[in-house]
């Protein structure tokens, strides 16, 4: 794999698989065995788990294709997982507004997305808006520039909203997790578990009359349900906390990636789309 156009091969592969920055100057071969176990001293009990730094193994011949990509199972909840989601219900609840729930996730170490992502994409829009808008996860764009959905997405979430009259200055947009999983890999339920509290005193603190969720990781998350969006959506139902002053009618439309993907299902998220105008002409005081 010397030949420039091999190079380039596998950097096209790599791309295409969704690994899309660089974040570290060294390769890390993570599922690779310690080179000498026998000579690794035992781990103190309750110690952090070591790193193991191993020799890449030898790439390919030039002829070999990559080998083909399996998503790998999701990583185990870390050791102090409980201890995070204690702290981030803590820190969320301590939080009086928007610039204090920012200040809060920004000093908060408890989601390990935070180390691989650039930026915190904390949310857009109007604080005091009457609806608010959760995606699944930031990608590279909205790490790059800490906000959430300006990619491509976004630009068609823009339009989505236009089509029934509105733009951001009166949603605000967030997500389900706060920093952008690596390779846009789909965020881990103990990631999600703490970045959940945080998202819930978002929720309260805007006190939004509608609350939607894009796509089916978001539903799942907000209307604690299992079924697969294509169920969940197109209907209506009540999101509240204990601190919410009043239940919040919530819903779930598609995620804006997946009609792009998918433009055969432009007109049922239309359909979508005008039941949260009437819903809103509904409760408009
Ligand atoms: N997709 C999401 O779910 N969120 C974003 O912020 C961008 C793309």
């Amino acid at each position: 794999m010397n030949a420039p156009q091999d190079t380039r091969a596998l950097l096209r592969w790599y791309l295409e698989a969704g690994v899309d920055e660089t974040i570290g100057e060294v390769p890390v071969d993570r599922t690779a065995a310690p080179a000498t176990p026998a000579a690794t001293p035992p781990e103190a009990p309750g110690a952090a788990p070591r790193e193991v730094l191993a020799e890449r193994p030898q790439a390919p011949p030039p002829s070999a294709p990559p080998p083909p990509l399996s998503s790998p199972p999701p990583p185990p909840s870390p050791p102090g997982a409980d201890e995070a989601v204690r702290s981030a219900v803590a820190l969320a609840a301590a939080a009086r507004d928007l610039d204090d729930l920012r200040t809060a996730l920004a000093g908060f170490d408890g989601c390990a997305l935070k180390k691989t992502a650039m930026n915190l994409v904390f949310g857009d829009g109007n604080p005091g808006a009457r609806i608010v808008l959760i995606g699944e996860a930031p990608g590279a764009d909205e790490d790059r520039q800490g906000l959430p959905f300006v990619g491509v997405s976004g630009q068609l979430l823009d339009r989505m909203l236009a089509s029934i009259g509105l733009d951001r200055s009166q949603v605000f947009i967030s997500n389900t997790v706060f920093w952008r999983p690596p390779g846009n890999r789909t965020p881990t339920p103990g990631e999600v578990a703490t970045c959940q509290p945080f998202v819930e005193r978002m929720v309260e603190l805007i006190d939004p009359e509608i609350l939607v969720a894009m796509g089916g990781a978001a539903a799942k998350t907000l209307l604690a349900r299992n079924e697969g969006i294509g169920r969940l959506r197109g209907r209506w139902y009540t999101y509240s906390t204990a601190k919410m002053p009043r239940p919040v009618q919530a819903t779930a439309i598609f995620h804006p990636a997946y009609l792009l993907r998918s433009p055969g299902q432009k007109r049922t998220a239309w359909l979508d789309l005008l039941a949260i105008k009437a819903k809103l002409a509904e409760l408009a005081p």
